[in-house]
Formats: structure tokens, C-alpha cells, sequence
């Protein structure tokens, strides 16, 4: 069965931790740089203690020194899962999964971000792309090739991902909105239903809880959603 993670990007760590509590059986809470910045490690061990697992998303890519150093120091700290940006390129990612150790941690790598389409990732990598799907399809190889526990990547791309990777590797989505909810500044969004139904292991869904006029009930409503 594929898990829920809540992206807490709210303006505080008091708010995040007070949402939490409204959650019933929140088993994962991910927290990015806006308030990892603000509230530093005493968050996660704030959350690891309060038993919800945390998902560090810092989105790492720098030279492979920095980023093993930086997956350690998570490591360390109590987190259960990070990213890594696979464009970091294979020397970045095999240090990283060195760091990671062999224990329960798991380092994930962000493909391509579901923010992108596929005009803004040719600005970037400065070529054409006629679909985002292969280019999530080579960055996840690289990924795996290093020993990743597995990847981050948009719903649209599930299904050439399990193809290509098989059934042991966590794809983790983000972009999930439930039906009616706006896409924001997402542009590959999908439903909790077609997440599960495609192969996701972990569900990433913010706004769709966060900003919803009452969070516990859209909340249950992604649980529901994912068990139906
Ligand atoms: O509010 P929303 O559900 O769009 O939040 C999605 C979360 O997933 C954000 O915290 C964002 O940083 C994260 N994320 C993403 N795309 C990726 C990786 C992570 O949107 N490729």
C-alpha cells in the first residue's frame, strides 16, 4: 500500500507541528528548505520524536564532498528519507548513497521537478525535449545505477517508470491534487486514485491538504482516495 507523505511548507514549525496534530495518524511529514532554514534540526528531531517520520527534502546537488557530507549529517539527525537532484551526475549520487549508510534512511533522487514542462527544461539543459517522460526515464537510471532506494518523480511518469525500473525501487510523486483543487505552480499534477493505481509508493500531497479550508478533512479525503 502506498504511504502518505503531508509537505508542511507552511510559514512556521509552530504551524507545521500544530497541523500535525490535527492529522490522525500522520506517519510522514515532509519538510523543505523554507522552514528547515527557519527552524533548523530541532524540527525533524521535534517530529522524529513525536513519531512521524520525516522526509528532508533540501533537493541536494553540489559536488559530492558537500552532498555525502550533507546526507550523513540527515542521516545523523534522525530523518528517513532525502533527496538528491540526479542532475547532480553519477560521481554526486554514489557519494551520496556511500553516506547514506545501509540502514533504514533512504535517499531518493529528484528527476525532473514536476514544476517543469518540458519548455522550461529545454531552456535549462539547453536542447530539445519532446517529452518530459525519457528524460525522467534516464535521469531515474542514473539514480538506480547508484544505488538509490529511488526516485522522485510526476505522475505522468509512473507508468514508464515501473516499466523501466521494475517493482522494487519507491517512486515518490509529488504534484497530487484531489479532484477540483487548482494545480498552482505545478504542471504535471495527478489524482491520489491514479497515483496508487500507477505504481506510486509515496504520495506527496501539500497544498491539497495545507491550504484546504479544513486540512483534517481533506486529508482523510487523500487517505480514502488512495484506498479506493
Ligand atoms: O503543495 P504541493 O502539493 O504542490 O507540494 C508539493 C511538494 O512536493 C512541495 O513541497 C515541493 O517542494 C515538492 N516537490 C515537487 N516536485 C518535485 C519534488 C518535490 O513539487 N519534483
Amino acid at each position: 500500500m502506498a504511504e502518505l507523505i503531508v509537505a508542511l511548507d507552511l510559514p512556521s514549525g509552530s504551524d507545521a507541528l500544530a497541523l500535525a496534530d490535527r492529522l490522525p495518524g500522520l506517519a510522514w511529514a515532509k519538510l523543505g528548505p523554507v522552514l528547515y532554514v527557519q527552524e533548523g534540526p530541532a524540527l525533524v528531531r521535534e517530529f522524529a520524536a513525536r513519531g512521524v517520520r520525516v522526509f528532508l527534502d533540501l533537493k541536494w546537488h553540489d559536488i559530492p564532498t558537500v552532498v555525502a557530507g550533507a546526507v550523513a549529517a540527515a542521516r545523523d539527525l534522525g530523518a528517513a528519507m532525502a533527496t538528491v537532484h540526479c542532475l547532480g551526475g553519477p560521481e554526486m549520487l554514489a557519494a551520496a548513497r556511500t553516506a547514506a549508510g545501509n540502514g533504514d534512511f533512504a535517499l531518493v533522487g529528484v528527476t525532473v521537478l514536476t514544476s517543469h514542462d518540458a519548455a522550461g527544461f529545454e531552456q535549462v539543459v539547453g536542447r530539445g525535449v519532446p517529452d518530459l517522460g525519457f528524460e525522467a526515464e534516464r535521469l531515474a537510471k542514473v539514480a538506480m545505477q547508484a544505488g538509490l532506494r529511488g526516485v522522485v518523480a510526476s505522475g505522468h511518469e509512473l507508468g514508464l517508470l515501473r516499466e523501466t525500473l521494475g517493482t522494487g525501487p519507491w517512486l515518490v510523486v509529488p504534484g497530487v491534487r484531489l479532484p477540483g483543487d487548482g494545480p498552482g505552480d505545478q504542471r504535471r499534477t495527478i489524482a491520489p486514485r491514479d497515483a496508487v493505481r500507477g505504481g506510486a509508493t509515496h504520495l506527496v500531497v501539500g497544498r491539497s491538504i495545507t491550504a484546504a479550508r479544513d486540512p483534517a478533512a481533506a486529508y482523510q479525503a487523500v487517505r480514502e482516495a488512495m484506498e479506493s
